[in-house]
């Protein structure tokens, strides 16, 4: 990062190009183009698939607001879909139920860093003359019978968040085998240009632009990439200690009555973005809510991932959907509950933390 800062380069330039060149290869696409966050990415992956007003993207309730928000902005119409009651990801079945002619894309989220069942959905989007752009955010290291996540529908969009398997600050990364879906995130990542910075400000550039479409600003800076290239290099690293982990916290979990640990489909690597546990409310005389204060008061920090997005007043309100509406994932969202699980923890903080767990459900699992 002081290299590129002294460089004078700070944007758009040699560090981005070779943190994309990496990226690519680790996942194994043909196209790899950095952009300032995987929402910019998803938004950008809309917009070069021409989605549009009056068209409709089949996604999942059980996700952050950024995934619909995108739709949104291009004016399009998300349709939500069920979700599995074992991984949490779209459920297959429920995304074919929502078909209409008007539906033009499918917009599967990796849960937490388990791959949903993407023969199922690439079938179906093939079958439907559907496009499948993937938010890939918690998925960057995990594996779908045997191929990284990245190389396997039309557009996959990673983030590097803080929280994320790695880091560039704020930042994202589309990776595509399409050409042509590539060429055109990259000319909306900068404002529809013609030339990119590095074009027009390398030796042999041009001061020479058209503008061809109504873009954005995107991109990612050469001091993003400068990081996300170093921990690019040390993914492998940061993905076996959260495997570690994982297994650490189901080793000490499984089996406990009142309480369900994640399962995990054989096809699948999981990238343990997020170790979630689900609570059985039928088993435990207080609710996922009183069970979290609970754990704080103990001193840890847990989260929820996530509010559904029915139930948010804005969504309920433009896209007409009411409580009932997604029975499975309105039942797993009760007792949802994401242990801490990031690569700087301790293996002594993670036997705390099960520890926690444990005597909390003990102490307040009923009969
Ligand atoms: C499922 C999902 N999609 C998209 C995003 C947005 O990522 P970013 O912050 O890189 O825009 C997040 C962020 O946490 C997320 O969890």
């Amino acid at each position: 990062m002081v290299d590129t800062l002294r460089s004078g380069w700070l944007t758009a330039g040699p560090k981005v190009r070779r943190f994309e060149e990496s990226l690519r290869e680790y996942v194994g696409s043909q196209h790899a183009v950095a952009v300032n966050s995987c929402t910019a990415g998803l938004h950008l992956a809309l917009a070069a698939c021409d989605i549009g007003e009056g068209d409709e993207v089949i996604t999942t309730p059980l996700t952050f607001a950024a995934t619909v928000n995108v739709i949104l902005h291009q004016r399009a119409r998300p349709v939500l879909a069920d979700i599995r009651p074992d991984d949490y990801n779209l459920d297959p079945e429920q995304v074919e139920r929502r078909i209409t002619p008007r539906t033009r894309a499918i917009l599967p989220v990796h849960f937490g860093g388990q791959p949903c069942r993407m023969d199922e959905l690439l079938d179906i989007a093939r079958r439907h003359g559907l496009r499948v752009i993937e938010d890939a955010a918690h998925a960057l290291g995990a594996r779908y019978r045997g191929r990284p996540v990245g190389s396997l529908g039309d557009a996959t969009v990673f983030s590097f968040y803080p929280t994320k398997s790695i880091t560039t600050g704020q930042g994202g990364m589309l990776t595509t085998d399409d050409e042509e879906l590539a060429r055109r995130v990259r000319l909306l990542s900068l404002h529809g240009l013609s030339h990119d910075a590095w074009d027009r400000y390398a030796a042999q550039g041009s001061w020479q632009y058209q503008v061809l479409a109504p873009g954005f600003n995107y991109v990612m800076s050469d001091v993003q990439a400068a990081m996300g290239i170093h921990q690019l290099a040390r993914l492998e690293e940061f993905q076996a200690t959260r495997q570690r982990y994982a297994r650490e916290y189901t080793c000490h979990l499984a089996g406990l009555p009142g309480l369900m640990t994640p399962t995990v489909r054989d096809e699948v690597v999981h990238a343990w973005h997020l170790y979630v546990i689900r609570l059985d409310g039928s088993q435990l005389s207080v609710g996922r809510d009183r069970f979290i204060e609970e754990l704080r008061g103990r001193g840890i920090g847990t989260s929820v991932h996530f509010i559904p997005i029915h139930y948010h007043p804005y969504y309920a309100q433009v896209l007409g959907y009411c409580r009932g509406d997604f029975p499975v994932v309105e039942a797993v969202y009760e007792g949802l509950v994401s242990l801490p699980l990031y690569p700087r923890m301790q293996e002594s903080d993670v036997v705390r933390v099960a520890h926690a767990v444990r005597d909390t459900v003990c102490a307040r699992r009923m009969g």
